[in-house]
């Protein structure tokens, strides 16, 4: 058999080596390091915004933005059921109630449509979660955020050089959030990202990030934090993967295209979609979802691909049906019918960065084959 295809390889042949080489010659292996600084001062007004804080990864981030935010007992967020269970983590553990609204079935992406039925005189935040390569619909959402005086936390982990209307994904939350996870268009290996225009709320989740040690009074505590710092070593890797992010959009986009076209007609799966009148994707994976009727679900699939030697993943497990959340007493008797087929349906090819062409093509083929 030829070699394994797998689903993730991230592209570190830059200045990386470089910087890491730099933090060990220096001893600046901590969060105190330059890195840090100079990381979060080079990502923000990439993304539109004036202040970032670097945290541990892109869970962190969003615990934090929650915790930030102040939400907390009987406060209503909503967010997409099809969405990776880091959204709920601190709307769960605050005591906040999570609020959930279906998925459109061309982009995956909440069904903005259903948003406003799902606003309470309790709703405090919405959760705008960017999927997969396409940017959430945002203008009804910050239309309704504002007429509710609602709060919005952007989930921008996957969106990294994506662009909205022309403007920057991370740029239009109260509080948006990155990953930096190696299966992103950035990586720091782990890492995240907070980014604001709010000084205030930078402060809060600079305080938040770093167990809310008080400059006067190291020691003595007046909220609790998080350890969820960055190191020098992680900034040093996105730093020198920043400098790169127009080529790493464009490579995915290519491979994106590569995919439709290699994959076009074939009449069992649904690709994602190109583009929509507000964004073309920046393919973070490229997805598929397999129709109802092909005869196949996304696990036969996926295992039948593994042993033709191509890797892949499911797609997320909808917040609706995830057994810890359900024992909690939520969600009981919901039912999202798109995000349901997504997840039964859905899985993501070869996407990593440092795919080459013909490996897209043998995962292509090795997918059509499926249904020869
Ligand atoms: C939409 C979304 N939010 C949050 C996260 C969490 O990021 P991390 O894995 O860095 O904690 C991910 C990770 O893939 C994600 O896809």
């Amino acid at each position: 058999m030829s070699e394994f295809i797998p689903v993730n390889e991230p592209l570190l042949d830059g200045d990386e080596k470089k910087y890491l080489l730099e933090c060990i010659e220096s001893g600046w292996i901590s969060s105190e390091g330059p890195f840090v600084r100079q990381f979060e001062e080079a990502f923000a007004p990439r993304v539109g915004r004036k202040h970032g804080v670097a945290v541990a990864n892109g869970t962190a981030a969003l615990d934090l933005a929650v915790d930030a935010l102040g939400l907390g007992p009987g406060d209503e967020v909503i967010l997409p059921a099809f969405t990776i269970i880091s959204c709920v983590h601190q709307i769960v553990r605050s005591g906040a109630i999570p609020v959930l609204v279906d998925s459109d079935p061309l982009t995956w992406n909440m069904d903005v449509g259903q948003l406003a039925s799902r606003i309470t005189s309790r709703t405090k935040a919405i959760m705008a979660v960017h999927i997969y390569g396409l940017p959430v619909d945002m203008d009804p959402i910050l239309e309704l955020a504002r007429k509710h005086g609602l709060a919005v936390i952007e989930d921008a982990a996957e969106m990294h050089g994506q662009t909205y209307k022309g403007k920057p994904c991370g740029s239009f939350g109260t509080v948006s959030t990155f990953s930096f996870y190696p299966n992103k268009h950035l990586t720091t290996g782990e890492g995240g990202m907070i980014v604001s225009d709010d000084p205030q709320l930078a402060e809060t989740c600079r305080s938040l990030r770093n167990l809310c040690f008080q400059p006067q009074k190291r020691f003595v505590h007046e909220r609790l934090g998080w350890n969820a710092r960055m190191t020098n070593m992680q900034a040093g890797i996105g730093l020198a993967q920043l400098s790169r992010l127009d080529e790493f959009v464009a490579r995915k986009r290519r491979m994106g295209a590569l995919y439709q076209e290699v994959l076009a007609g074939c009449s069992h799966a649904q690709l994602p979609l190109a583009r929509t009148d507000y964004a073309d994707n920046i393919y973070w994976v490229f997805g598929v979802v397999l129709r109802e009727d092909c005869g196949m679900d996304a696990e036969a699939a996926m295992a039948a691909l593994a042993k033709a030697g191509v890797g892949t993943r499911p797609f997320f497990c909808p917040m609706h049906l995830q057994p810890v959340l359900r024992r909690l007493g939520l969600f009981a008797g919901e039912e999202y019918p798109v995000a349901e087929r997504l997840y039964k349906q859905g899985f993501y090819l070869p996407s990593g960065m440092a795919l080459r062409p013909d490996q897209i093509e043998r995962a292509a083929a090795a997918l059509r084959n499926l249904f020869a």
